[in-house]
């Protein structure tokens, strides 16, 4: 499995658990669309198209992992511990 595809299986994974106060349908409804449309962005514009697509993936996990409050930040540091594993 590459680094993108296990990033979207631990998104999906945490988007299932019922600590999850969004639901699962998040996964589908907000995840899936956003990956979607940042690739297509990346393109438009000429970024990295694999960052790009990492960061759509990890942008709410600080959400879905119980901190919506301050998701930008703890998502953040959340996401840089997850990458340097
Ligand atoms: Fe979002």
């Amino acid at each position: 499995m590459n680094l993108i595809e296990e990033i979207k299986k631990y998104v999906e994974d945490e988007c299932k658990k019922e600590t999850n106060f969004f639901g699962v349908n998040i996964y589908n409804h907000h995840f899936i669309s956003m990956v979607k449309y940042a690739k297509m962005l990346a393109k438009e514009t000429g970024a990295d198209e694999e960052i790009v697509e990492i960061a759509a993936w990890l942008h709410d996990i600080g959400s879905i992992l119980g901190d919506y409050e301050n998701h930008h930040l703890s998502g953040a540091e959340h996401a840089e511990r997850l990458l340097k594993i």
